[in-house]
């Protein structure tokens, strides 16, 4: 069987799945029973000074029949009392010493803040920290959080204040709301940072009641903007962490987060530089068991593989995500139907014909049966129609050769000014 166990930055599990910094993570009782369950880490409910939280905090985006494609949140850090969550962890850390238990932390932007309660938290065991500059809502507005992770002076001086006085592995939680997540990943490598996770939540208001005319969710009748996360953020916080992982100037370990349901959903953050990954919107939905899942599914997928272990994913992607301006355009594909499998929707033709390129015909064959073939001259290879296709197999996208060498924008600009 696969190795399974994780290292980030030196801290170790038994798996890459941990849980993010959530309610899953809220006291002893989850965190150890999320254990039980086969989770390989988790990354406490964030501490700091204490705080108050709303009642009606959460809301969901349900799409066509799925039920939370995305979840919106209004809640701040733990509500509960730092010295019962230390307890806890000390606790919980006893009962099982090889899982990895780190604590996220936040506090105001001034170092003796941070000294204090990275000392308080190390002093009960944790494994490692997490810094988390990522929050967007409520504590933002009091200085914390994004308000701090959106500014890259700020996230290099408060993590070269925690490397002050850290004895554990040091994460920078990042915030996804800023438009380039390369700056403020750089500015935490450059204080010192031994590792960054990513995404936090972005910012979001989750809908209007169209009969109440209420914001969802409202507190008392005032809604305030919450952060995203769930299965629809998955693509950019893939795209974050790819940008990240091939940074020349982020060369520390990344823990991937942001819309993880499946396993197939970890494989690609491993496979796009994550060295373990973190959960929260599908536990939430699901429960601790989805780990059983995901251990199962990953484990069969290294097996089928030929991998020895979860590390020999970890990055494998990363040369393949590039610039525009690199890609090759010589390289030709087309849209081929499948008349075997087809059912004559239309669909395909519709979206080619009113939006695409209008190269899908509708024909009759000799028996008086309607049937439809692309115009593979006119085809311009964009995908749409196998996209709005709902049969599975019924329209491939299959190279067509033009005999042209490979030629980027940039190999063209470039033998152009050398012209
Ligand atoms: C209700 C809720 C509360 C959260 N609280 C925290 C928190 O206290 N600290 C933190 O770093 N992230 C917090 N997050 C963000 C998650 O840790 C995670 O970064 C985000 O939800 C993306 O992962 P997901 O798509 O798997 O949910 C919270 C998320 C939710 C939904
Ligand atoms: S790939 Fe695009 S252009 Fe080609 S047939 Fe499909 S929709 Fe039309
Ligand atoms: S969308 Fe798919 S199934 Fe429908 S007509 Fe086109 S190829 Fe056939």
């Amino acid at each position: 069987m696969a190795d399974l166990i994780s290292n980030l930055a030196g801290i170790t599990s038994p798996n890459p799945f941990w849980l993010a910094s959530a309610p899953p993570t809220n006291s002893g009782y989850q965190v150890q029973r999320a254990f039980e369950a086969g989770w390989g880490g988790a990354v406490w409910k964030t501490l700091g000074e204490p705080i108050m939280n709303s009642t009606s905090r959460f809301a969901a985006l349900h799409f066509n029949g799925k039920r939370v494609a995305g979840f919106n949140n209004i809640e701040l850090i733990s509500d509960r009392p730092l010295d019962v969550n230390l307890r806890e962890i000390a606790d919980t850390k006893k009962r099982f010493p090889n899982h990895a238990i780190v604590a996220s932390l936040m506090v105001e932007p001034k170092q003796e803040k941070w000294h204090e309660i990275v000392k308080r938290v190390e002093a009960v065991g944790v494994d490692g920290l997490e810094l988390n500059f990522g929050c967007p809502h409520g504590m933002a507005e009091r200085g914390m959080g994004s308000a701090s992770g959106q500014v890259p002076a700020l996230v290099e001086q408060q993590t070269a204040w925690v490397k002050e006085v850290a004895t554990t592995p040091v994460i920078v939680k990042l915030t996804p709301n800023i438009t380039d997540i390369t700056a403020t990943a750089e500015a935490a490598a450059q204080g010192g940072a031994d590792a960054i996770s990513l995404i936090n939540t972005i910012n979001s208001l989750a809908g209007v009641d169209i009969d109440t005319w209420q914001t969802i969710p409202n507190v008392d009748g005032l809604g305030t903007h919450g952060g995203y996360c769930g299965p629809a953020v998955k693509p950019i916080a893939l795209h974050m962490l790819g940008d990240c992982a091939r940074h020349p100037n982020v060369d520390i370990p990344i823990s991937g987060i942001g819309g993880i349901a499946t396993w197939q959903d970890a494989v690609q953050f491993l496979l796009m530089g994550a060295s373990n990954v973190q959960v929260c919107t599908a536990a939430m939905h699901h429960g601790f068991r989805i780990v059983e899942d995901l251990l199962d599914g990953l484990s069969a997928y290294l097996e089928e593989k030929g991998l020895a272990s979860v590390q020999d994913l970890v990055g494998q992607s990363v040369h393949r995500y590039s610039e525009w301006g690199n890609l090759n355009l010589n390289h030709q594909v087309v849209a081929r139907i499948n008349q075997d499998v087809c059912i004559n929707c239309n669909k395909c033709h519709i979206s080619c014909e009113d939006t695409a390129h209008q190269c899908i015909g509708r024909y009759t064959d000799e028996n008086g049966a309607p049937y439809l073939k692309v115009d593979e001259d006119e085809c311009v290879g964009c995908n749409l129609c196998s996209i709005v296709c709902p049969v599975e197999g019924a329209i491939a996208m299959v190279p067509k050769p033009n005999g042209l060498p490979p030629m980027s924008w940039n190999e063209r600009q470039a033998a152009i000014a050398n012209d």
